[in-house]
């Protein structure tokens, strides 16, 4: 078997594990979710989410993947735990799903990036997101992103996703800071920001825990996690530094990502007085089509948004990728270039319905993160908490010294409080679907 490739330097590892994080969830999916869950409360729910059971879990992940040194499915085996190794069987398939319609929207943005170019949804906005969503144009701008994603796999850790995501991550933060910034000057921004930013007190506690299966499945998402994108990441680590400052600064920059698209979206759409909570996959497409119909110098500040947006899309989705065709690889030895367009073309026939109907692509994001994601989590919670703590808790240690007394907090709060919250989202899930 061929030498196993680690990352290049410990940035690359960050900035791929950051790329993964941040995308369409953060762009796209968190503004959505908060508009049609009345704004702030959802915020504050999620935000206790990200940090109470996100960034444990982000840490149970990355312990897996180092130890290991194995895909999502293999590192069980290498543990000498081959019962869990459905733990990475379920991730495998949430990889299938989730990518499978996660390439549909990213067909979406390389159409809206042509069309803000040409003006094509300026006159209709929501007739064009109509053709542009589902049917052919769907199918056929899938397939295209399938095919940068899958070209940038075939080229391997080094040479494909960890030079990919030092150019692209970058780039997405600093656009979406200009998008920022040009947002705030806009008339309108402060009722954007309003909407966004101040919860109704009297209502708060009782809007959050209603909120609480939701903001879960956007935790997750937002985070990469349930899935062993994290595993399979850490798994390329040669050199033991702190696990524990690299999931701090992911969660950070990821949050920072959300909330800096929440703050560059609502003062477009506020400006323009469309109101931002009809819900839905549409709504960020429909409304910014519409935002940027009408703003000063709108077809560039699109084309820039849509340009942003693909990036990343694209590291996101070749995280997810990457977990498959590192399984497929190492447990029935091909070569990683069939393996990865076999592999990308399988996971577009799954994406076709969801490319011909957009309740299927709702249906299928349910599943996901309301069903798979939490129950890859909670499994991933109890094996690490009760199962695993000790060399858990060892290689957590690793690079981290003197932090014993945290890693314990750490070890109980998956054994008990994240599990029993979790077998709590999962049930409202399993009655979702
Ligand atoms: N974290 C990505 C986003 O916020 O867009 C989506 C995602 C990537 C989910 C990888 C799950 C995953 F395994
Ligand atoms: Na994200």
């Amino acid at each position: 078997m061929s030498v196993r490739e680690t990352w290049a330097t410990r940035i690359g590892f960050i900035l791929v594990a950051t790329g993964s994080a941040v995308g369409l969830g953060n762009i796209w999916r968190f503004p959505f979710l908060t508009a049609e869950s009345g704004g702030a409360a959802f915020l504050i729910a999620y935000l206790i989410l990200i940090v109470s059971v996100g960034l444990p879990l982000i840490l149970a992940e990355f312990v897996i993947g180092r130890r290991t040194k194995r895909n999502v499915v293999g590192a069980f085996d290498e543990l000498g735990r081959s019962n869990w190794k459905i733990v990475g069987g379920i991730g495998a398939l949430a990889g299938f799903v989730i990518l499978s319609y996660y390439s549909v929207v990213g067909g979406w943005v390389i159409q809206y990036i042509i069309a803000s170019i040409t003006g094509a949804y300026t006159s209709d906005p929501a007739a064009y997101f109509e053709t542009a969503s589902v049917g052919t144009n769907a199918v056929v701008f899938d397939a295209l992103f399938m095919g940068f994603v899958a070209g940038i796999v075939a080229l391997g850790i080094r040479n494909g996703l960890e030079r990919a995501a030092k150019f692209m991550v970058p780039s997405v933060v600093v656009l979406l800071i200009v998008l920022s910034v040009y947002g705030a000057t806009l008339d309108g921004s402060g009722a954007g920001y309003a909407f966004y930013l101040s919860p109704d007190p009297a209502t708060l506690v009782s809007d959050a825990i209603g909120l609480l299966p939701d903001a879960a499945g956007q935790a997750f998402f937002t985070l990469s996690l349930g899935m062993g994108v994290m595993i399979t990441y850490a798994s390329y680590l040669g050199e033991d530094r702190s696990l524990l400052n690299d999931s701090l600064l992911i969660l950070v920059v990821d949050t920072f990502i959300a909330l800096l698209a929440g703050l560059a979206i609502f003062p477009f759409l506020f400006a323009e007085g469309i109101d931002p909570g009809t819900g839905g996959p549409g709504t960020v497409f429909v409304a910014l089509g519409t935002a940027f119909a009408e703003l000063p110098a709108g077809q560039l500040v699109g084309t820039v948004f849509y340009i942003a947006l693909f990036m990343a899309a694209l590291t996101s989705a070749f995280s997810i990728l990457e977990v498959i065709v590192a399984y497929v690889t190492e447990t029935f030895g091909f070569e990683r270039k069939p393996a990865t367009v076999g592999i990308a073309g399988v996971i577009f026939l799954i994406g076709i319905p969801t490319a011909l109907d957009i309740n299927v692509l709702n249906a299928y994001d349910v599943l996901a993160n309301q069903v798979l994601l939490i129950g890859g989590g909670l499994l991933l919670a109890i094996f690490v908490g009760w199962f695993f703590a000790g060399e858990a808790l060892e290689e957590f240690t690793t690079g981290s010294d003197g932090l014993e007394g945290l890693g314990t907090v750490w070890i109980w709060l998956l054994r008990i409080p994240i599990t029993v919250l979790l077998l709590y989202v999962l049930y409202n899930g399993v009655l979702a679907t």
